[in-house]
């Protein structure tokens, strides 16, 4: 099911380990770059922790050959929390200490910018170019807002083109002057860096003397917050790059400060050789590992935990793809929460029946009331007490159709990883692209691409929703823990927002083809057999569970079509549990007809052919029938009566039939007001009754050998006057609809 050859894998993973090979050449052994013009740069940081975005960061360095220095890793941060608060004096402090190492090289060109909300776009060679047509000493990023001190604004010299404001998050100066900036004035570590910088810069004195000056037309340097709009992402050749298309430039270090960092996760899907059109996605394979050529006695520990947090279509054919997961079951864990009372039986019959071939099971039954999060925190805290090394969440509407699915999301090793599920024919997924300012749906800019498989690969995405795998050293760290709670958000919000929170990238995989959504939204679990009731909700499920297993042989061109009367023709459609549960609705429902010709459910009253029958609409199934007729029936009339066009075909009598011998065995001759008429059987002569058929007296012509779940589709008057023959033992069923009357 891996759609990637393994030549293509084998080479890719070569790339992958000469980049490593070459970036930790250019990380510890700075000399390597002696035959580059510009030796003597470096890239500094600050980063305390090291999140997934400060990982992001170091990639992007590794694939343009940036050296990096890294402060503060380790340390205690003391710069205070500077999404709420202003901040970040610790970085001055930090930087100061660095620059003493190098502020006597007048030739050392530093690069300072944040790293958990950075991604470098371009090697040293071009920074140091950009930077030297400044003309300056040293450059600051700038922004369209004036922060912290708004107050400050009007101080700022005056710019024609491009943004005013000092933004200090990415920096770039000779070693001497930027010493200089940062011992102008002291600084305590919970002051705010920003606002050191701007005085700096505002205050003339020091700007002549330092020679700084601001990229207010990002030659190098992107700030997001309030520039999203400037900015798109182009592809050329095997790369991607970012274009500021209001300033004609292509910057080449990104920073998604304040609210922008979600964009910046998207574009930095793409971004530092991560994705390309022509070598699809290159970050897959970034730490990935392989567990397929590994003894499944090794394979991890994993928990899987089951939420069926509602009455959901399609539970029996999930519990199966369930138990078919490839993967050895005694190193599988199942919790399984049931909230649906509808569905207790048949989670109690999985359960007994297949309980015992995995690691332990715990379930909690609908009786407990047990609320959703509250679940979800007890699964939780189950991996940690059988010490799970991952953690897969499956909700009862994901169906994971590759069996496979597991492995693979565990050979993508990241701390959250979902497989892209999709409700068939819709847009609707199991993630978002984006989000609103509110936290609520957005569509991102490649959602449609993603969703339609256009591009593939792994995505950093701020919500993933129904599946996902989790790593177990993230549920046993004691500050990144998932939880389900957060204000008054749905559990699924709560995560998500936690998770982001804590700056851990949850990411969506559509490298293969995982599974998909079902649609659990208008489940009427009042009906006997509701899954009929799902064709418009769920047509994928419904053509899985009941068409025939040879409905799209009829379209075979090596295929007869079966004739057995002249302009009679023969198709199987529907499979027999379709037939055996459509019996069932009917029977359950039990208002059969009198059969005598005074009709109070025709417009007029009167049935000049009556026979025992239950109408569609009586069971609430005349919306699907006729999109049955619409889906599946039309397309074999125009394959046999050829010309002849009707979309959607419309019918107004659609209904079962019921003959036996003690209440009405036949019918007799008779046309029908139909332009063809459509016959389904829906039980077996010779077994389920005897006798019965349908015979066209002009060609003296019987079909009575009538096959489960076949329809006979003929034209309905002048030329196929027709009878219905006796049964004389039994009940016979079959569904008639009488099309374009
Ligand atoms: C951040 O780093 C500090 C110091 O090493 C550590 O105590 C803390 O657990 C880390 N936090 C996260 C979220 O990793
Ligand atoms: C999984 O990824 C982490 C980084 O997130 C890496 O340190 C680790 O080596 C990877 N695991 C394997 C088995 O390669
Ligand atoms: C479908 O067609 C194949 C090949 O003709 C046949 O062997 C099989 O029995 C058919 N399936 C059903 C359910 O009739
Ligand atoms: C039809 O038959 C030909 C010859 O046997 C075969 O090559 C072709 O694949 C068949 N087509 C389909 C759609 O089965
Ligand atoms: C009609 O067909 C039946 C059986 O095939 C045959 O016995 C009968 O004679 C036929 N009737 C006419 C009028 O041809």
């Amino acid at each position: 099911m891996c759609v990637v050859r393994k030549s293509v894998n084998m080479t890719l993973r070569r790339v992958a380990l000469l980049l490593s090979v070459l970036y930790f050449v250019t990380l510890f052994n700075g000399a390597s770059l002696k035959d580059r013009k510009y030796k003597d740069f470096l890239l500094v940081t600050v980063a305390t922790n090291q999140t997934d975005g400060f990982q992001r960061f170091l990639r992007s360095a590794k694939v343009y050959n940036i050296p990096v220095k890294v402060l503060g890793l380790g340390e205690k941060w003391e710069g205070g929390d500077v999404r709420s608060h202003a901040g970040g004096g610790h970085k001055i402090n930090l930087l100061k200490k660095e620059l003493l190492e190098h502020k006597d090289d007048p030739d050392k060109v530093i690069l300072f910018t944040d790293s958990y909300d950075v991604i470098l776009l371009s090697g040293p060679d071009k920074i140091v170019q950009q930077f030297e047509r400044f003309d300056a000493r040293v450059v600051f990023s700038a922004e369209g807002f004036c922060w912290p001190d708004e107050g400050l604004a009007s101080k700022y010299p005056a710019v024609q083109r491009g943004k005013r404001y000092l933004n200090s998050g990415g920096f770039i100066g000779y070693a001497p002057e930027l010493y200089n900036v940062v011992t102008s004035t002291a600084v305590a570590n919970d002051d705010d860096d920003q606002l050191f910088y701007t005085k700096v810069y505002l205050n003339e004195e020091l700007r002549d003397k330092f020679r700084i000056k601001l990229d207010h037309r990002s030659d190098i340097f992107q700030n997001l917050n309030g520039a999203i709009a400037d900015v798109e992402l182009m592809f050329r050749g095997q790369e991607a790059y970012l274009q500021n298309t209001v300033y004609s430039t292509a910057p080449l270090v990104i920073h998604g400060n304040g609210p922008s960092k979600l964009v910046l996760n998207t574009l930095g899907n793409y971004l530092a050789n991560s994705w390309n059109p022509e070598d699809g996605c290159l970050s897959c394979w970034d730490d990935s590992v392989v567990l397929e050529d590994k003894d499944p006695k090794s394979y991890p520990i994993v928990l899987i935990a089951v939420f069926i947090e509602q009455p959901t279509p399609f539970l029996e054919e999930f519990l199966d793809k369930l138990y078919h997961i490839e993967y050895p079951r005694e190193k599988l864990h199942l919790f399984v929460h049931n909230s649906a009372e509808f569905h207790a039986e048949l989670v109690e019959d999985f359960l007994s029946q297949h309980g015992e071939e995995y690691r332990t099971i715990k379930r909690i039954n609908p009786s407990h009331k047990t609320k959703e999060s509250e679940a979800r925190s007890l699964a939780i805290n189950y991996c940690l007490t059988v010490e799970c090394e991952y953690y897969l969440n499956l909700d009862s509407d994901a169906h994971l159709d590759n069996p496979h699915a597991l492995r693979l999301l565990i050979e993508q090793n990241r701390s959250v990883v979902a497989p892209l599920l999709l409700r068939p024919y819709k847009a609707w997924s199991n993630f978002w692209g984006a989000l609103t300012a509110d936290g609520f749906y957005a569509r991102s800019m490649d959602y449609m691409e993603i969703i339609h498989n256009d591009r593939r690969g792994v995505w950093n995405v701020p919500y993933v929703n129904s599946c996902y795998l989790i790593k177990g050293a993230l549920i046993r760290h004691p500050e990144l823990k998932p939880s389900y709670m957060y204000n008054q958000l749905d559990a699924d919000m709560a995560f998500c927002t936690n998770m982001r929170e804590k700056d851990v990238f949850m990411y969506v995989t559509n490298r293969v083809d995982f599974g998909h959504l079902v649609n659990a939204d208008n489940f009427d679990t009042s009906r006997v057999n509701s899954e009929i009731y799902q064709l418009l909700d769920n047509r994928w499920d419904w053509e899985q569970r009941y068409l025939h297993e040879n409905y799209t042989e009829n379209f075979n061109p090596n295929n007869t079509i079966a004739q057995p009367c002249p302009d009679v023709y023969w198709f199987p459609v529907v499979n027999p549990r379709f037939c055996k549960e459509f019996i069932e609705i009917m029977e359950h429902y039990g208002q059969w007809s009198d059969g005598t010709n005074k009709d109070p459910r025709l417009d007029g009253g009167y049935e000049n052919v009556p026979t025992r029958d239950i109408h569609m609409k009586q069971v609430g199934l005349e919306a699907h029938w006729l999109e049955v007729l619409r889906l599946y029936v039309r397309p074999l009339q125009e394959l046999v009566f050829t010309g002849y066009f009707h979309d959607p075909p419309r019918a107004f009598m659609n209904f079962v039939v019921r003959y036996r011998p003690e209440e009405q065995p036949s019918l007799r001759p008779h046309h029908d007001s139909s332009t063809y008429t459509i016959n389904v059987a829906l039980n077996r002569p010779k077994i389920d009754y005897e006798g019965g058929g349908c015979r066209f007296i002009r060609y003296n012509c019987s079909v009575t050998d009538t096959r489960l779940g076949w329809m006979l589709m003929h034209p309905g008057r002048l030329t196929h006057y027709h009878e219905g023959l006796p049964v004389t033992k039994g009940t016979r069923y079959i569904m008639i609809s009488f099309v374009d009357p």
